[in-house]
């Protein structure tokens, strides 16, 4: 087993330090084998593919090949040669069809994180497998009451994951909401984290590494490192952001602007709330108001304490390092006023109905599971005792039921954990009632402790999973299925 990274913690705190140094211009040297990193770009967004007419069709090919990271070419996974993917720009009812070319090495497959989809046939169905060299063409139907948000596609073949996400394969999906929100211009922020080797490739993981989740020294925002973006001052900007990091938990901020947050994950808050930063765990998604305000502005990640794989014997512990992402100079003559935020729909309460049903899954961490690699020195990460069992229905709900489930932690490191197809409303965190409308399709159940969230199974029957959305963990076997009938 290979010791500890700490050199990758030092390589993230010297960024941070580096960058304020010298004022986040010219070539950063990555003190990880050294690759070079061209920060201080500006902006770039993946290309935008927009629904015409209730229907939107790509392809996607999946490929290893050289393309630009932080500005230097790099050899690593991604979709039609960028990194992130294209954005997918769709309405409530739209079809959307996806013809995915797999000419990887391995196999591969896509999932729809977080849209309300059928799992089934070629919709959202996780169990298919695309062998290497082949295609397989996925359709959508969004229901006409599909909620806006933000979205987004990654594989999901058990075992490669972690491995295919870290090494670039994601993109973002918009929502786009019934009534238009005013604002001045929009922008997509895909955060992802890797790896890379002075020749621009990714070194493999330590089983330390996978055990923790693994995590990039390289912080990227849709592929580039600190990017920077121009803003007159008094703009209403729209940032839809994507954790799309394998494992690493953000906590962001951009002090000196004015945030407000429409909502986490799927749907809205009724009303936006101001905030001064937003966590995010791996697999969440923001949708951000910045109203901007005179001056540089960097948006940074600072710790977030996710536990560690080995609590008694001080190992790793994960998202741990601070980073500055990206850059926002605010200057000029003031935009003009836009007209005030739309009042949401109050989203839907369950706190006060009635469920059909309670349940417990339990996610835990143990000595000597087999993990993937079968060679007995991994921790084992189980859902209910298990490892995932692609042939075991694990959990079998009732279509059209409303069930509260208790997720319960035992181990020393924070799991985020994410249901397809249905979200999850949060009722109670670590004992306490929670106090507002909260719906996530991740949620984050902290170390030796547990969250209640209520579940309606609506619109569609068939089966899918659950999961730890540290990919790692997934991979190792930290996932159930469950079939709603
Ligand atoms: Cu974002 Cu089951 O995945
Ligand atoms: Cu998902
Ligand atoms: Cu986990």
């Amino acid at each position: 087993m290979k010791p500890i990274s700490r050199r990758q913690v030092l390589v993230l705190g010297g960024l941070g330090t580096a960058t304020i140094l010298t004022g986040c211009t010219g070539l950063f040297l990555s003190a990880n084998g050294g690759y070079v990193s061209n920060i201080a770009e500006n902006f770039l967004e993946p290309a935008t593919l927009k629904s015409v007419n209730g229907a939107l069709q790509l392809k996607l090919t999946s490929a290893e090949g050289r393309v630009q990271i932080a500005g230097r070419p790099a050899t690593i996974l991604s979709y039609n040669g960028g990194v992130p993917g294209p954005t997918w720009k769709v309405q409530p009812g739209d079809t959307v069809k996806v013809s995915v070319e797999n000419q990887l090495s391995e196999p591969t497959n896509l999932h729809v994180h977080g849209l309300h989809v059928s799992p089934s046939g070629n919709s959202d169905n996780v169990l298919v497998s695309i062998d290497p060299g082949s295609s397989f063409d996925y359709e959508y139907q969004l229901p006409e009451d599909h909620p806006p948000g933000v979205y987004w596609y990654h594989p999901h073949h058990h075992g490669n994951v972690a491995t295919q996400v870290f090494g670039g394969l994601y993109g973002a999906i918009i929502v786009e909401d019934p009534t238009p929100i005013p604002v001045s211009r929009e922008r997509v922020l895909v955060i992802s984290d890797i790896t890379l080797d002075a020749s621009g490739s990714i070194p493999g993981s330590s089983e330390m590494d996978t055990m923790v989740g693994r995590e990039g020294n390289l912080i990227l925002v849709n592929g580039q490192a600190l990017p920077t973006m121009a803003a007159l001052p008094g703009e209403r900007e729209r940032w839809r952001i994507v954790n799309a990091c394998a494992s690493r938990y953000v906590r962001l901020r951009l002090d000196g602007q004015e945030l407000q947050l429409l909502g986490i994950d799927s749907g809205r808050f009724a009303e936006p709330r101001d905030v001064t930063e937003v966590v995010l765990a791996p697999g969440n998604r923001a949708d951000l108001l910045v109203t901007t305000v005179t001056g540089t502005a960097t948006l940074q990640t600072l710790p977030v304490d996710r536990g560690s794989a080995m609590g008694m014997m001080g190992g790793t512990r994960g998202s741990s390092t601070s980073a500055n992402l990206a850059t926002l100079v605010v200057a000029g003559t003031p935009a003009t006023a836009l007209a005030g935020v739309p009042i949401q729909p109050r989203p839907r309460d369950l706190r006060a109905s009635a469920v059909d049903g309670s349940r417990e899954l339990v996610f835990a961490m143990g000595m000597g599971g087999m993990g993937m690699g079968g060679g007995g020195s991994m921790m084992s990460f189980t859902v209910d005792g298990k490892e995932f069992d692609p042939t075991r229905i694990d959990t079998v709900v009732e279509g059209g039921s409303v069930e509260e489930w208790t997720l319960t932690n035992t181990s020393p490191m924070d799991h985020p954990i994410h249901l397809h197809v249905w979200p999850m409303q949060i009722v109670e965190q670590n004992g306490s009632a929670v106090q507002e409308i909260l719906w996530q399709d991740v949620v984050n159940v902290p170390a030796n402790s547990r969250v209640r969230v209520r579940i309606p199974f609506d619109d569609f029957t068939g089966t899918t999973v659950y999961h730890c959305h540290i990919l790692d963990h997934e991979d190792l076997g930290m996932m159930g299925l469950i079939n709603a009938t």
